[in-house]
This record gives structure tokens, C-alpha cells and sequence, in this order.
């Protein structure tokens, strides 16, 4: 195991962590193997980055799982990513209940099978009350669309006479966005060496420290976790501002 720096246990871990998992294909390709495979490891390595933030103590972690995009993909590959959705979902929600995490989904549920939408209502109500983890699963995401329908809500809201045109500040916006009541993510990881945020968190990631690691997304390990906290940790988050 690598050693972490002593910045690390010195300082509190970011509170929210934003995972774009990326290189499953490549992960499975480079065995042979067809994508699935790879699909299927990925979903390994989210039960453990999971375990992990639990461990460090993050309250907040986002995952991207499909994008609006994703769609494009084979009609095969979608549905093996909707089949591994559906079994993470019904499978692991008991354990993920008992260990005090609270699950939400992010992203369109117009789209997805009517299973799937159960699965998801079901998997939200009854981890709703848990103080733990917080984990939100991007499913069907896309930040563009994201915007647009809180720009739609909040037009409506001020057409019904219900909102102000003065009352809309960065957080009356945020309040019409998939992830209200959620702080912004504190650092934002993309595995698989892309540089690009493929339409994930655009509003949110303001202010986010991004991070892009070579590792495939299946590779993906708590060790790694802690190396890119201390990345985090050595970054100087100005926000603007001069350096204090
Ligand atoms: C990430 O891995 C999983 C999803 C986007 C659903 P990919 O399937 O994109 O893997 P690569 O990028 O082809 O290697
Ligand atoms: C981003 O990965 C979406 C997810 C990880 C779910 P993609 O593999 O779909 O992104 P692009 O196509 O390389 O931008
Ligand atoms: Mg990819």
C-alpha cells in the first residue's frame, strides 16, 4: 500500500466527491473480454468506492453511472447497463439501507423502464430517512438538460405569479436542480485518463477541483481514492479571491 501523505490525516476529507467512471470498455478490451465484462467490474468497483467514502468519511458522493448520451450506445450495451442497474437496485439496497446510506437518482426518469423507475422510488423511500453516506446515482443524466428544465420550472413559477423575477439568485436556481438540498461537489475525478466532463454536474461543478486519473474505472481502488484526496488536499481553492 502506498504511503498518504500526512496532509491527509491531518485535514477533513472534501464532503462531496463526484465520480465520472470512465474506461470500462477499454478495461475489458485490453482482456479480451466483451464490454459487459468490464461493465460488470466497474460495478465491483463502485460496491468498494462505496466502502471507501464510508470509511473516510465523505457524506456525499455522486456517480455518474449512464448519461443522456448513453443512449447511443448498441441496443445490447444499454441494456446490460440497465440490467446491472436493475440488479444493483434491487440486490444491494438492503446492505446499502443497514449501513445508513441515504440513495438518491439524478437524471431523467422519463425514459427508463417502468421497473427500473420502481426500483428507484422504492430504493429512495426507503433509504430516505438515513444520515450516513449520501449516494447519488446519475442515471439518464445530462447537465444541459438539467438546466434547461429548472429554467422551464422556474418560468413557469414566475409566469403562475409564484416567483419573482428578483428572487432568482444562484441558490433559488440550484433549489430547481436534481440535486437540491445537496452542497456542490468539492472534487470531481474522471478515471481513464479523458479530460472532459461529458455534460456531468455542469452547474454544480462551479468550484469543483477536478482530478483526472489514467486508471480505468474497474482498476479504481480505495488506495488510489486516497492519493487523489491528497491531490485535493495540496490544491489551493481560491474561489476567486487572491491566495490567503
Ligand atoms: C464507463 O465506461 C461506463 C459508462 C459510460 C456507462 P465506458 O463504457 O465508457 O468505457 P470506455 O470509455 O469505452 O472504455
Ligand atoms: C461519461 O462517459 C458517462 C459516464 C461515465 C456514465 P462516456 O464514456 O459516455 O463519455 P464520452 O462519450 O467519452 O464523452
Ligand atoms: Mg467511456
Amino acid at each position: 500500500m502506498e504511503a498518504v501523505s500526512p496532509t491527509f490525516e491531518d485535514l477533513p476529507p472534501p464532503v462531496h466527491v463526484a465520480i465520472i467512471m470512465d474506461g470500462n470498455g477499454r478495461w475489458a478490451k485490453a482482456r479480451g473480454l466483451p464490454r459487459v465484462a468490464g461493465h460488470q467490474r466497474g460495478a465491483e468497483a463502485v460496491r468498494t468506492t462505496v466502502e471507501s467514502c464510508k470509511s473516510i468519511g465523505i457524506k456525499y458522493l455522486t456517480l455518474y453511472a449512464f448519461s443522456s448520451e448513453n443512449w447511443k450506445r448498441p441496443a445490447t450495451e444499454v441494456d446490460d447497463l440497465m440490467g446491472l442497474l436493475r440488479h444493483y437496485l434491487s440486490r444491494e439496497i438492503n446492505q446499502l439501507n443497514k449501513s445508513g446510506v441515504r440513495l438518491r437518482c439524478i437524471g431523467e426518469r422519463q425514459g427508463l423502464a417502468p421497473d427500473i423507475i420502481r426500483l428507484i422510488d422504492e430504493a429512495e423511500s426507503k433509504t430516505g430517512g438515513n444520515t450516513g453516506l449520501t449516494l447519488q446515482i446519475a442515471v439518464n443524466y445530462g447537465g444541459q438538460n438539467e438546466i434547461l428544465n429548472a429554467c422551464r420550472s422556474i418560468a413557469s413559477e414566475v409566469a403562475d405569479g409564484k416567483l419573482s423575477i428578483d428572487e432568482i439568485d444562484d441558490e433559488a436556481f440550484a433549489d430547481h436542480l436534481h440535486t437540491a438540498g445537496v452542497p456542490d461537489p468539492d472534487l470531481l475525478i474522471r478515471t481513464s485518463g479523458e479530460k472532459r466532463l461529458s455534460n456531468f454536474l455542469l452547474w454544480q461543478a462551479a468550484y469543483a477541483e477536478l482530478v483526472f486519473v489514467d486508471t480505468l474505472w474497474p482498476d479504481f481502488t480505495k488506495d488510489e481514492l486516497l492519493r487523489v484526496i491528497d491531490e485535493f488536499h495540496s490544491r489551493d481553492r481560491r474561489y476567486g479571491n487572491t491566495s490567503g
